[in-house]
This record gives structure tokens, sequence and C-alpha cells, in this order.
């Protein structure tokens, strides 16, 4: 519906207000975590020279699945094609961002497959993702109330504020995994694949 011009401001001012009528219906806490994200967003857009209208679309509907039970996401993920791994039985919570990118693109018309890419992958970030990506996934881990829970996270904003997406990103995910190794976690394979993917290790602060 959005063939050629699926870029275009006025296009995805449509797509957001279709994301955020969907929006509307998730539970309040959730919602101020995504306005909140979206507000980041908008800040880090500027400062990694990415579109902040892309960014603010993957950011108002990254989370649409975040509220849902592990049933639900397990059973939408088999209604929509996914065939759920090991890893998705014993953490359903990891099929809500490609739950949330399924339905960007069915239902709210979304045919940019960066912003589609960015969705799916804001959990864990993935290997070959961009700037842009790279923008969702860290406005929606850096926003006030993560980092106010995290105190670690302050590292990874100021890398962000420094303007290296890829130290920023590399370095929340070394963080990550050295908390789930004191929790007995397993860290997520795709995570560990971005980081290798993003170059050298960041030199701890
Ligand atoms: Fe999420
Ligand atoms: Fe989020």
């Amino acid at each position: 519906m959005n063939a050629g011009n699926s870029r275009a401001p006025g296009v995805i001012d449509e797509q957001i207000t279709r994301v955020e009528a969907r929006v509307s219906e998730l539970p309040d806490r959730l919602q101020a975590h995504i306005e909140r994200a979206r507000t980041i967003g908008r800040e880090l857009s500027a400062i990694f020279g990415v579109d902040s209208l892309r960014v603010d679309l993957a950011l108002a509907g990254h989370d649409l699945y975040r509220a849902a039970s592990d049933e639900e996401m397990l059973e939408t993920a088999t209604r929509r094609g996914i065939v759920p791994g090991a890893l998705d039985l014993e953490q359903p919570l990891m099929l809500h961002g490609p739950l949330a990118a399924i339905w960007m693109a069915d239902e709210g018309g979304v045919a940019d497959k960066e912003v589609l890419d960015a969705v799916q992958h804001h959990t864990t970030f993935a290997p070959g993702l961009g700037p842009l990506a790279a923008t969702v996934f860290l406005a929606d881990k850096i926003e006030p109330d993560k980092v106010e829970r995290r105190p670690w996270l302050t590292a990874v904003a100021d890398l962000a504020h420094g303007g290296d997406w890829k130290d920023a990103v590399r370095a929340y995910i070394e963080r990550l995994d050295a908390e789930l190794k004191r929790q007995g976690v397993t860290p997520h394979p795709l995570a560990m694949r971005a980081f290798d993917a993003l170059g050298k290790p960041v030199v701890d602060a």
C-alpha cells in the first residue's frame, strides 16, 4: 500500500497514528515506558544523524506485545507461522519484538525494512543492524526509569550521548552479559553474535 513512498513523512505519520491507537490499549506503565523511550529516541536520532520519524515509528510499536502472557505470545507466534525455538519456549518474552514487527507490517502498513528489523531485534540487537536499529535499541534501554533501576546503564547512556552508537551497543551487551552471568542466566546468542560483529570489546570503565 505504501510502495515507493513508505518513508514519506505523511505516510509515517499515518502509520504512527495507527500504532498509537493500539498502544492506547496497553497497560499505563507500558505506555509510559514507550513515551519515555520515544523522547530519548528523538534525542539520539539527532546525535546519530538518523531519521527521527522512522525511529519514532519503531519505538511507538516496539513493545506492542510486551504485556502479553507467555501463552498468548506462543499462540500468536504459532498462528503467524513462527516455529518457537528452544529459547523461545524457555523465555517466550523473547518473542515480543518479532511479534510487534509482524503486527506493524501486517496491521500497521509498515514496509520499511529497517524499521521492522529495529522492532524485531530491539531486545537483543543482532548482527548487521545499523544506526537506526541502534537508536531504537539504545533509546529503549536508557530511558530514565531503566537507568534508575540499573545504575550501570549510566555508562551506556554516556557513550550514546558521546555519539558512537557501536560503542554504546557493545557496552550495553557487555554489561548485560556480566549481569546475566552473575544471575546464572545464559546470554542470548543473537546478542553475543551482535557483540562480535560490532568489533573490539569495550575496556571496562
Ligand atoms: Fe521490549
Ligand atoms: Fe521497551
